[in-house]
């Protein structure tokens, strides 16, 4: 399973990319109108860190102009993926644009039926937002459920489910257990998915144990290959 940051925070980021695990970004003109920051400089940015699928999104919402504010993101690195709404239009940009090689995201899924639709316009990935099912009081992981059997009645379905609106970790290992191939998480809830009480106690345990035999463990120089070291 892929692990996206959802986010326009460029230090978060950073630190994230920092830790190895992070396979690509997505944005979104909420984020980027809360980060302050200028668009197509951001969005550059961010392609520079992340050598995985970075998603940007659309401004408009007609075909004509969302085409062409597509045609130019994908320009801007070869990881963009062209983020669209889940609209008539949106659809019809993704059909272009995918056909041309671009990688597209479609955003603001909120049912099986517009996943379905999402897939036969040829998406790269289809965004729905569980977080924000539940919050209307929908089960938003039953859209998960149901995108994901009905994706793998059909060999000739290659859109990938991207779980948005991701809301804490059992979104998450729920959304894994289905299957889904990929997740995009705030910077807060992929940080919380390192801790666990007993990981910090059982550390301190270790680390207080191994002080009383007085021993260290000998280390290489830095940049020292690890191969065939004979001490
Ligand atoms: C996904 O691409 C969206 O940016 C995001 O997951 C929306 O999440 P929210 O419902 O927390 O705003």
């Amino acid at each position: 399973m892929k692990f996206f940051v959802d986010t326009a925070e460029i230090a978060d980021i950073r630190d994230l990319a920092e830790t190895g695990l992070l396979d690509g970004v997505t944005t979104n003109p909420s984020l980027v109108a809360k980060s302050g920051r200028q668009f197509i400089d951001l969005v550059k940015e961010i392609c520079e860190v992340v050598d995985g699928p970075v998603s940007a999104e659309v401004a408009s919402t007609d075909f004509d102009t969302m085409l062409a504010e597509g045609k130019f993101l994908s320009t801007l690195a070869p990881n963009i993926a062209v983020k669209v709404p889940l609209t008539p239009a949106g659809l019809k940009v993704c059909k272009t644009l995918s056909r041309d090689g671009t990688m597209v995201n479609v955003t603001l899924c909120f049912s099986a039926a517009q996943a379905l639709l999402a897939a036969k316009a040829g998406a790269t990935f289809v965004s729905p937002f569980v977080g924000r099912l539940d919050d209307v009081g929908e089960n938003g992981m039953n859209l998960i459920a149901d995108i994901a059997q009905i994706y793998a009645m059909y060999d000739e379905i290659d859109t990938q489910i991207l779980v948005a609106s991701i809301r804490h970790p059992i979104h998450l290992i729920e959304a894994a257990k289905l299957g889904a191939d990929v997740a995009t998480m705030p910077p807060a809830v992929i940080r919380s998915l390192f801790n666990h009480p007993l990981t910090d106690k059982g550390l301190a345990q270790f680390v207080a144990d191994w002080a009383k035999t007085g021993q260290t463990i000998p280390t290489l120089p830095a940049g020292k290959k690890t191969k065939s070291v004979v001490l």
